[in-house]
């Protein structure tokens, strides 16, 4: 089976990204013993993604892909955005969750979760990929499942959270599913799906 190096230690990205690609091996940061911690100095989603795929692709020498995300609220002018990860102060899960609540007061929001897969090959071509998922963020969390903000990220035709819905669901319809869909579309298309097709023997 082909290999890509996922620029991520995040293991709910990293079981969503392996359940969705599944004919490859994806390799974690640990798998291959990267231990730095990546400043994500961009605005924007897209920036964040390639500088983490330049980093370990420099560092691995394989195929890299990397997954920079996060939650776009319309009420908070698109916070938490590109600090999705780190807006509150201790960047847990649940304190950010709880900060977008207390920001909305009581509010509802339309929103929607941004995915920019970027993806690097071995002659260091670089390409991006983004998948967008529409939603609406609720006044209270419901359901146990997904991560981050999931259990307050309302799919109004399913009228269910991503916390509610199963992994398989969220996987057939999230941001990150719609961004590796145009990535393995790419592959398929350019390289019959074998990107160490080219490769200089
Ligand atoms: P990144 O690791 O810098 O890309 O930050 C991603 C952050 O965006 C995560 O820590 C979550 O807070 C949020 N996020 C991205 N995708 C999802 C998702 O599928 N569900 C819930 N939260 C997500």
């Amino acid at each position: 089976m082909k290999e890509l190096v996922l620029a991520s230690n995040n293991k709910h990205k990293l079981e969503e990204i392996q359940n969705i690609l599944k004919d490859y091996i994806i390799l974690s940061l640990e798998d291959i013993g990267f231990k730095e911690e990546i400043e994500e100095t961009g605005d924007t989603f897209k920036e964040n993604s390639l500088i983490k795929a330049r980093r370990v692709a420099e560092f691995s020498k394989k195929i890299t892909i990397a997954d920079d995300s996060g939650l776009c609220i319309d009420l908070l002018d698109g916070a938490p955005g590109v600090y999705s990860a780190r807006y509150s102060t201790s960047g847990t899960d649940e304190d950010n969750l709880q900060k977008v609540l207390k920001n909305l007061n009581g509010k509802e929001s339309t929103a929607k979760y941004v995915c920019v897969i970027s993806l690097i090959d071995l002659e260091k071509r670089e390409y991006t990929f983004t998948g967008e998922c529409p939603g609406k963020i609720i006044t209270k969390k419901q359901g146990i499942g997904g991560f981050g903000y999931d259990p307050i990220f309302f799919i109004e035709s399913l009228k269910k959270t991503f916390a509610e819905i199963s992994f398989e669901e969220k996987n057939k319809i999230s941001h990150r599913k719609i961004a590796l869909d145009k990535l393995l579309n790419y592959l398929i298309l350019s390289q019959g799906g074998d990107l160490e097709k080219d490769k200089v023997k």
